[in-house]
């Protein structure tokens, strides 16, 4: 396996699987309970913030409980041991990478424990709850506190960073996602077309599989191990 200098790790939905955490498309999925219209997106908000604040204050006490698995440590180890620039773009809104001790992480869909100020901008960092009363810390003006979280419809977070990375990326690895959401499902493509080698982890081929080099199919928290165990090796053989 060669080696590589810049690598971008998109993550998705399923790398916190075996962390316990509910996907959204599988059958028991955060979208079979919920409808997006009314959770995740901008109208929904205007129309009832305080059903959105409660969704997201529900979810927060979930995936504050979560710990990293093995594939979140994973991408940490591989981050302190391979000689490259690793990125990880993440449409999580958990904090999981956080959690592992990862760096340079990117969540292009917001993080739940962070909630905007409409009026000024100031992002808050809570994992506690936050709804329609709660007072913006740094201009003080009460109910104007949204959910850091990028709601169908409105802009990704990071896009002038993720674009500069996926450019000059020759390594892309794309982790439990559906490959399903754009832009985000589109990374694969612009990181292609630049050059990179492309890797799916997944349990099964995804749509967007067309885009991908490799597919290594399996729980992440198995396959990305063995596979950064395989990356770390190559340092040594030099191959
Ligand atoms: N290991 C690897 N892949 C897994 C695992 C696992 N243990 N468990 C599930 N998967 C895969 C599923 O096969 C699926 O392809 O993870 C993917 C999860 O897909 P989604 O539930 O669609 O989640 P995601 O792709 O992250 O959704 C993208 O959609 O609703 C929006 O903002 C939300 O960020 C989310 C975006």
């Amino acid at each position: 396996m060669k080696i590589f200098k810049n690598i971008v790790i998109l993550t998705g939905a399923g790398i916190s699987a075996e962390s316990g955490l509910a996907t959204f498309r599988a059958s028991n999925g955060l979208w079979n309970n919920h409808k997006v219209e009314d959770v995740a997106t901008i109208e929904a908000f205007q129309k009832n913030p305080q059903y959105v604040h409660e969704f997201y204050n529900e979810l927060k006490k979930e995936l504050v409980k979560a710990k990293p698995n093995a594939a979140h440590l994973a991408i940490t180890k591989l981050q302190n041991e391979y000689p490259a620039d690793i990125n990880i773009v993440t449409q999580n809104v958990d904090t999981l990478h956080e959690k592992a001790k990862s760096k340079n992480i990117y969540h292009v869909h917001g993080q739940i424990n962070q909630a905007v100020c409409l009026n000024c901008g100031h992002i808050l960092e809570t994992f506690g709850d936050v709804d329609t009363e709660t007072v913006c810390p740094n201009c003080q003006v009460a109910g104007m506190m949204k959910p850091n979280i990028v709601f169908f419809g409105e802009n990704l977070l990071y896009m002038d960073k993720v674009d500069e990375l996926l450019r000059s990326c020759d390594l892309f690895l794309s982790i439990g996602t559906s490959g399903v959401v754009f832009p985000a499902a589109a990374f694969v493509q612009t990181a292609k077309y630049y050059g990179a080698l492309t890797y799916e982890f997944n349990l099964e081929p995804t749509s967007n599989n067309f885009y991908f080099d490799h597919h290594i199919m399996g729980k992440a928290g198995v396959t990305l191990p063995a596979f950064v165990d395989e990356m770390t090796a190559s340092l040594k053989n030099g191959d």
